[in-house]
């Protein structure tokens, strides 16, 4: 009786193994398709930069990609086009809450882009981001 038993149990712990291979089984196979797609999501997309290169109250510029990061407050990203509404310059610094165009001196805000001073009337149109984990990533 206890042999019959102690032999049930066996069986049912192997067929709990067996359901146990499947399931990881399929759990691999998740895995490996969405770390498929992540890879994909991020090699369509750029990481711009760390959250931490974005000075509270700041911004930085990037050149190459004609795009300016700001962090008005603290864990608040935005991003502009870095090319000046005026006459296309590309805008140099980033101080004292506005984003600095050298060509002309046109100035725009870092929470909304919108222009401050200087000859530009237009707005900085905004660029898409998102931040995953501490990178700032460009859409
Ligand atoms: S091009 Fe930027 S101020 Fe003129």
């Amino acid at each position: 009786m206890t042999h019959t038993a102690s032999r049930r149990t066996v069986l049912l712990a192997t067929g709990a193994t067996a359901l146990a291979v499947g399931c990881s089984d399929n759990d691999d196979n998740g895995g490996s398709a969405s770390a498929t797609t992540s890879s994909a999501a991020v090699g369509d997309a750029r990481v711009l930069a760390r959250t931490a290169d974005v000075p509270v109250g700041g911004g930085k510029i990037f050149k190459d990609e004609k795009v300016v990061v700001t962090q008005p407050t603290e864990g608040d990203f935005k991003a502009f086009s870095a090319v000046c509404t005026h006459q296309g310059c590309t805008v140099a610094s980033v101080a004292d809450g506005t984003i600095n165009c050298p060509c002309h001196r046109s100035s725009f805000k870092i929470s909304d882009g919108a222009p401050t001073g200087g000859p530009a009337t237009t707005p900085l149109p905004a660029e898409r981001i998102t931040v995953q984990g501490d990178s700032i990533v460009l859409a």
